[in-house]
C-alpha cells in the first residue's frame, strides 16, 4: 500500500465527529484519509451516528473512538477539545447544527466543540427541505458569525432518491477543503533539510540482496513535518513501498555507498548546504565483498558470504563537520530497552560527534505507524510515549527548529 501525505494537515490533531445522518458510513473514508494526510485522528460518535455505523470500524481501523461524555476519568470532552489542533464534523445533522447553533453541550461531540479554542468545519449532510428550512438557515447564519466554517452541502441526489441541496460533500473534496484552508507553519522557512530514509540494498547477485525490515515510515513522516513547517525538503530513501510527501525533492537510492554518494551531492563538499541532516535510514553496516555478475547457482554446498564493511556515513560527516552546521540527527534502533537503550544512544551520539540521537526499540517502532522513542542530546533525555509516526515526526523537528534559529542565525541556498 503506498501512503503520501498533504503538507497543511502533517501531524495535526484532527477530531472527527459524526453525527447520526445517513451518510455516516463514508466518515470511514474520510478518518482513512485524514490520517493518511498524515493527521492524527480521534473520532467522536454521537448515539445517531452509532445506528448508521458501528464503533468497531472505526476501531477496526486503529483510531480511537469517544462516545461518552460521562466515560472520562476526566472531564473527557475539556482534553479532547485541549489534544485537538483542528475538529472536522462530517456528515453534520439539522439538528447537531440547532444544537451548536444554540450552545447546547448535553453529549460529547456538542461539549466538545463549545469547548474547542481551534478550527471547527462541519459538513452538513441532510434532505433538501431539511437543509432549506427556515430553522436550519438561521442556525446556519449564527454559526458563520461564530466562525464555524461549513463545507457543503453539495447538490445532487439524497437517499430518499430527491434531489437538491443536501449531499455531504465527498471525503476526497473534504480533505481537499482542509488542506487549503489549513495554514502550513513557518518555523522552518528558507531552511534545507535533508532526511533520509527507509533500508539500504546490498546486492549479492542479480536477483538477490541483503537488506533490513526499515519501512522507510519514520523518515517520511520527518520529511512531511519539515516540508509542513516551512523547508526546502530533500529526501534520499531507500526502496520502500511510500509515495513522496507534497512538496518534497525525493532522491532514490539502494545500497549505502550510492546513499553516501547522493549525500555528499546533496550537502555539498563545504557541509554548507543544509541546516538539519536527519539520518532515519537504516544503513547496512556490511555488503557481500563480491558480487556475482551472474545469478548464483544452487550447489552441493551453501555458499559462503564474505561481507566487508560499509563506510559509517554519519560518523564521517560528524568527524569533518567543522562548527554547527548542519545540525546532526542519528537513529539508534536496537533491541534493548529502557537505561540500556539510552546507554547505547548516548554511546553512538558521543561516537559519532552528533547533536541528537533517536533512540528506539525495534519491537516499538520498526515497520509500525507508531513510535515510542527517546531523544537523547548531550544535555538530556526526552522521552515520547507510544504515538503516530506523524505526531511525532511533528513534534522532533519543533525541537530541531528551536535549536537551528538559536545555533544557525542565517539561512542560505
Ligand atoms: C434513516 C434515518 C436517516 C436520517 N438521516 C439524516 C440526515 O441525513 N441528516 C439529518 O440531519 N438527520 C437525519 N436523520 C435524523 C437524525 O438522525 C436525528 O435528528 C438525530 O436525532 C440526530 O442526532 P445527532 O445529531 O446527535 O447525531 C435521519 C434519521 C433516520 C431515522
Amino acid at each position: 500500500m503506498s501512503e503520501s501525505w498533504a503538507s497543511t494537515l502533517t501531524g495535526k490533531n484532527i477530531i472527527l465527529g459524526i453525527s447520526g445522518s445517513i451518510a455516516a458510513f463514508k466518515a470511514a473514508i474520510l478518518a482513512r484519509e485524514l490520517e493518511r494526510c498524515g493527521a492524527c485522528v480521534r473520532v467522536i460518535l454521537t448515539s445517531s451516528a452509532e445506528k448508521f455505523i458501528g464503533r468497531a470500524t472505526f476501531e477496526g481501523l486503529g483510531f480511537e473512538v469517544y462516545q461518552d461524555l460521562w466515560s472520562g476519568p476526566h472531564e473527557l470532552h475539556v482534553s479532547l477539545a485541549q489534544w485537538a489542533d483542528l475538529i472536522v464534523v462530517a456528515p453534520s445533522t439539522a439538528d447537531l447544527i440547532a444544537r451548536l447553533a444554540n450552545g447546547h453541550c448535553n453529549e460529547l461531540l456538542s461539549a466538545t466543540i463549545l469547548c474547542a479554542e481551534v478550527p471547527i468545519w462541519i459538513a452538513p449532510a441532510m434532505h433538501p427541505s431539511m437543509w432549506k428550512a427556515e430553522a436550519t438557515q438561521e442556525n446556519i447564519e449564527k454559526l458563520n458569525r461564530r466562525g464555524i466554517k461549513l463545507i457543503g452541502p453539495a447538490h445532487g441526489e439524497v437517499a430518499s432518491g430527491d434531489e437538491g441541496l443536501g449531499r455531504l460533500v465527498e471525503p476526497s473534496q473534504i480533505i481537499e477543503h482542509l488542506v487549503e484552508n489549513t495554514h502550513a507553519g513557518s518555523e522552518l522557512l528558507g531552511r534545507h533539510i535533508i532526511v533520509t530514509a527507509g533500508p539500504t540494498r546490498e546486492a549479492l547477485d542479480p536477483v538477490r540482496a541483503l537488506t533490513n525490515l526499515s519501512s522507510g515510515k519514520m523518515g517520511y513522516a520527518i520529511a512531511a513535518a519539515a516540508s509542513a513547517a516551512g523547508a526546502r525538503v530533500t529526501l534520499i530513501s531507500g526502496p520502500v513501498a511510500l509515495a513522496p510527501p507534497l512538496g518534497v525533492q525525493r532522491i532514490t537510492i539502494e545500497s549505502a555507498r550510492e546513499l553516501q554518494e547522493k549525500l555528499e551531492e546533496v550537502l555539498g563538499a563545504e557541509r554548507d548546504k543544509a541546516d538539519l541532516l536527519v539520518m532515519a535510514a537504516a544503513v547496512a553496516d556490511y555488503r557481500p565483498s563480491q558480487v556475482s555478475g551472474a545469478k548464483l547457482k544452487k550447489g552441493e554446498k551453501p555458499p559462503e558470504i564474505h561481507l566487508e564493511a560499509n563506510p559509517d556515513i554519519i560518523a564521517n560527516i560528524g568527524k569533518e563537520r567543522q562548527g554547527q552546521q548542519p545540525l546532526l540527527v542519528a537513529f539508534a534502533l536496537e533491541t534493548s530497552t529502557g537505561d540500556e537503550l539510552i546507554q547505547a544512544a548516548r554511546k553512538k551520539l558521543i561516537n559519532k560527534r552528533v547533536d541528537y540521537v533517536v533512540a528506539n526499540n525495534s519491537a516499538d517502532s520498526l515497520g509500525r505507524s507508531d513510535a515510542t522513542v527517546c531523544l537523547v542530546s548531550p544535555s538530556d533525555c526526552i522521552h515520547y510515549p507510544e504515538m503516530k509516526k506523524a505526531a511525532l515526526a511533528s513534534q522532533l523537528v519543533s525541537r530541531w527548529a528551536k535549536d537551528i534559529s538559536e545555533r544557525l542565525p542565517s539561512s542560505h541556498d
